[in-house]
């Protein structure tokens, strides 16, 4: 059966903790100069409903990168969104026969699952209204390389500030999966919904990680190792016009260095960007040495590539065409003992 990547309520922890260590192993040979050629001859199809940098470009890189090949496919381009649309599930089984593996970012979580539901290759969510697993992976790949000494993820504390965005909820998802403490510090009204943080509450149980609300800055920050924010309210066009977000948001959810200096001295800034400079975040925090947000970025590539790489390889046949080629006994330990919930 194929398996999709629309969101880690699905996967394991083994299965994120391996995702860490694919990444960052091929992280590692690229850099060195090598690229193991995990996916030769592979095609992914890019459906975007709407804009993105990071995720856009992360995933084209990382099949280059690899092997294989990425097409660009956005409605008015080809037959979906238009006057004359072919129907969504349609697209998906016909594009299924053409490539081996899509992505997509779409408006509403509902038409993703339309797309994984018709389509008979592997499907990733590239981000919906709802949630940003690709994101996810990035985020805790960023940790894991951005630990505090001595500290393991599980002894981590992150606190996300601002309102509740798939990006807010999706932080919640894979800390809370690995164990760690997580914190939103949200103004009333835009908090996580109770059915979503009960996904939270549920993965902390199994992990021994936790989960808190709070409007308190003290309660929020003390001890945090990681700061997380996002634009407010959402991603794409706010509903919000900047004087009412400044009203809601802004001065006591914006994180600057009074905000920061709450959190523990070794505290690392992250944003999932773009960002809105001079709203959530201020220049003195996005670009100081305590901001990993550029290593953030760069780390969507670390997690496109092992998650194409996770995805394709039941039907990469490694064990006989590519693992010979792999110089890296790591990579091939890994490719070989591949974690997999379903097996
Ligand atoms: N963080 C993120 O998803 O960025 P893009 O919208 O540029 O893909």
């Amino acid at each position: 059966m194929k398996r999709d990547f629309i969101d880690t309520k699905t996967y394991t922890q083994a299965e994120i903790q391996y995702l860490i260590d694919l990444g960052l192993q091929i992280k590692h040979d690229i850099k060195a100069g090598n690229y193991p050629q995990l996916l030769s001859n592979r095609t992914l199809g890019m459906l975007f409903e709407e804009s993105s940098t990071r995720t856009r470009v992360s995933f084209e890189t990382a099949m280059t990168q690899l092997g294989g090949h990425a097409q660009y496919l956005a409605p008015g381009q080809i037959h979906l969104g238009s006057s004359e649309s072919e129907s969504l599930g349609d697209t998906a089984i016909v594009l299924s026969r053409l490539v081996d593996i899509l992505m997509a970012r779409v408006a509403t979580h509902k038409t993703i699952e339309t797309i994984a539901n018709a389509a008979t290759v592997p499907v990733l969510n590239g981000m919906t209204d709802y949630n940003h697993p690709t994101q996810e992976i990035g985020d805790i790949i960023t940790m894991a390389e951005h630990l505090p000494a001595g500290k393991k993820l599980s002894d981590c504390k992150v606190v996300f500030v601002g309102d509740a965005t798939q990006v807010c909820v999706s932080l919640m998802f894979v800390a809370t999966k690995m164990g760690m403490q997580f914190v939103q510090f949200g103004p009333k009204g835009y908090h996580i919904k109770p059915e979503t943080l009960a996904i939270g509450q549920k993965n902390a149980e199994l992990s021994g990680g936790s989960v808190l609300i709070t409007e308190d800055a003290e309660e929020a920050m003390k001890d945090a190792d990681f700061v997380y924010t996002d634009v407010w309210y959402g991603l794409y066009e706010s509903p919000l016009s900047y004087d009412e977000r400044m009203a809601i948001f802004y001065p006591k959810y914006q994180v600057n260095d009074q905000l920061m200096a709450k959190a523990a001295p070794h505290a690392k800034f992250m944003h999932c960007l773009p960002a809105n400079r001079g709203e959530e975040v201020t220049d003195s925090v996005l670009d100081s040495k305590a901001s990993v947000a550029w290593d953030e970025a760069e780390n969507r590539l670390t997690a496109m590539r092992a998650l194409l790489v996770y995805l394709m390889a039941p039907t990469m046949n490694y064990s006989t065409e590519t693992l010979d080629h792999l110089n890296d006994e790591t990579l091939k330990a890994l490719l070989i003992n591949r974690v997999d919930s379903t097996k």
